[in-house]
């Protein structure tokens, strides 16, 4: 949490908050500058560091961030194997500062069509980290909500197959429980980078009522400057889940 004016919330604060985020535009930010897009997944890399960093500052208790989707294996060889390099090396040189930092880290998305050596990473990643409880950091990697939802589907057959589960108690909880995000509240906050404005296969069904900030700066350039920005337009939103009114949310003050 951030200090504000007394007794009420920092415009920027992301006390309790599920920020989801689409780090987009590494490739645009790269070919701006005349240089390889590895050169923009380099960056975006330390871009994840810095925001982590600013996380954990500003109180937001879990962290999305959409890092590879399944749709991603379209792009050449040679990134995708940029892309798991730099996966590689994130873990390796970062694991121990987030272990201290009291960050849970979490990988969602598929994992059979993996590399072994990957996977260990994260089973490793996730066991040295699994007892820290100030921030949990879900990385989609290999990630796409619609197979993520198919995968539910096919869990609750088959418990409906083996007669452990009756077909009238299937409700959006027994749904989510199946979800690779279970037990982390819905997203509040997803921002996406780049100026694009779509979810690219991205929580579909945990964005049901996320509000949306679509940022005109690419991943690289993100800062904590650009996550207090956008923190501070969630505040100002009137969130209402299909009510009429504004659901009772922590007031903030004016002045920043
Ligand atoms: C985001 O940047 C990183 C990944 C999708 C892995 P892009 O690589 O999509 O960059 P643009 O969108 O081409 O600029
Ligand atoms: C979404 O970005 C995936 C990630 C940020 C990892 P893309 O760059 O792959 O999305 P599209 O293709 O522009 O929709
Ligand atoms: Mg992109």
């Amino acid at each position: 949490m951030i200090d504000g004016v007394a007794g009420m919330k920092h415009p920027a604060d992301g006390a309790g908050l599920h920020v989801g985020i689409i780090m987009d535009g590494n490739g645009r930010w790269a070919a701006a500058r005349g240089l390889p897009r590895f050169e923009g997944h380099r960056r975006g890399v330390e871009a994840l560091r810095r925001t982590v960093r600013a996380a954990n500052e500003l109180g937001v208790r879990y962290l999305t961030v959409y890092s590879f989707s399944s749709e991603n294996w379209a792009r050449p060889p040679q990134e995708i194997a940029d892309l798991m390099g730099l996966l590689k090396l994130f873990i390796r040189s970062d694991l121990h500062t987030l272990e201290e930092a009291g960050v849970r880290v979490r990988i969602i998305g598929e994992r059979d069509n993996l590399k072994p050596e990957i996977v260990a990473l994260l089973e490793e990643a996730e066991n040295r980290t699994r007892r820290n409880t100030k921030l949990d950091l879900i990385v989609a990697f290999n990630y796409g909500a619609r197979q993520e939802i198919v995968e539910a589907a096919r869990a609750l057959a088959r418990d409906v197959a083996a007669g452990r589960l009756n077909p009238e108690d299937i409700d959006e909880a027994a749904f989510a429980a199946r979800l690779c995000t279970a037990g982390a509240p819905d997203p509040d906050l997803i921002i996406r980078t780049s100026g694009e404005m779509r979810l690219s296969n991205f929580l579909m069904w945990q964005a049901a009522y996320s509000e949306l900030v679509f940022l005109p700066v690419f991943w690289p350039d993100f800062d904590r400057a650009a996550f207090e920005q956008a923190i501070v337009s969630f505040r100002s939103r009137e969130r209402r889940f299909g009510g009429v009114g504004p659901a009772p949310v922590a007031k903030v003050a004016s002045a920043s």
